[in-house]
């Protein structure tokens, strides 16, 4: 099983059960990864993702190496064919074979370039280990998607609802550097597979890849948006349509507590890191609606969760 999409969770309801299951007992398994290895590939940085994703695989006894690409790694071609006389070093046939023995599952983070939507979406890094590894891949947040931090959201969703049938926000917020649209996109998938009253909001023109968001309500109008809403998830994205530009950075899009007014108490979730006072006033982020912190840590669980069903090699 490799845990690339949100597409790849088969029952969202009965994961979100196993992750609280999990976060309620961590080191119940903590055998189950005894002389396993988790390979934990980065090209792009982060904080949450790896610290949470190494302690899920420490909890289940795993060992873990970890490698910033990057800087790090030799520079990969990923263009089969290609004749290697300019930067890249070494192809991703090899390495990804090469990791695949060091390694019982890889974990991969490769950002969008946000240049070449055509390459973007084409997931060339975690498209070039799925095509060459011979192990299990894990999705750390790719140019298109960041299912394990949707998975995230949903335990931390489950946690938190009141309402039966909760009102859930999706809401753009400015961002003075141009940021991918793989968050965003994955908490779609994961509204999707929810029963909620689900509405994105965000200036026009920022619509989110199409294929992504079907039939999901999209309302201009982020003041109506947020009417009644249970929760309001806030997050930056660059264009997609004039490709990784931004083109609004209205700051009447930032989330205060005006604009929280209007809503039925929602909790603020954002994926973080967050840009204080740009995309979200202080006085929301320390109100104690404010469920960030606990999102943060639920993506220990939902890491967990995923590495061990890939160990047990469940669906
Ligand atoms: N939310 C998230 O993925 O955080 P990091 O970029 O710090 O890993």
């Amino acid at each position: 099983m490799n845990y690339i999409s949100v597409q790849n969770i088969n029952n969202l309801s009965d994961w979100v059960k196993d992750a609280l299951k999990i976060k309620k007992n961590p080191l119940k398994n903590k055998k189950l990864g005894k002389h396993k290895t988790l390979g934990m590939l980065f090209f792009n940085p982060s904080l949450r993702t790896r610290l949470s994703t190494q302690k899920a695989a420490l909890n289940l006894g795993m060992n873990v190496m970890v490698m910033n690409f990057t800087n790090e790694g030799w520079t990969l071609e990923f263009e089969d064919g290609a004749i290697m006389n300019k930067g890249a070093s070494e192809h991703i046939k090899e390495a990804a074979e090469v990791v695949s023995q060091y390694c019982d599952i890889v974990a991969i983070r490769a950002f969008a370039g946000l240049v070449d939507k055509e390459k973007d979406n084409a997931e060339t890094v975690l498209a070039g280990f799925l095509k060459y590894a011979t192990v299990p891949i894990v999705n750390m947040e790719g140019c298109t998607g960041h299912p394990l931090q949707s998975l995230a959201d949903a335990i931390t969703m489950e946690e938190h609802k009141t309402a039966h049938r909760p009102k859930v926000v999706l809401s753009w917020a400015p961002h003075p550097r141009a940021l991918p649209q793989a968050v965003a996109n994955s908490f779609v998938e994961m509204m999707q597979l929810q029963d909620a009253d689900f509405v994105i909001t965000h200036p026009e023109g920022y619509e989110l890849n199409p294929e992504i968001t079907k039939d999901s309500k999209i309302e201009y109008d982020q003041d109506k948006a947020f009417e009644n809403a249970d929760f309001i998830y806030t997050k930056n994205w660059s264009n997609y349509n004039d490709y990784g530009k931004i083109t609004n950075s209205d700051p009447n899009w930032t989330v205060n507590a005006a604009k929280m007014a209007l809503t039925n108490n929602a909790k603020f979730m954002h994926c973080l890191p967050v840009r204080r006072n740009v995309v979200v006033a202080d006085e929301v982020l320390d109100s104690e609606n404010s469920i960030v912190i606990e999102q943060a840590n639920n993506r220990t669980y939902a890491a967990q969760l995923v590495l061990q069903k890939i160990l047990k090699n469940e669906q």
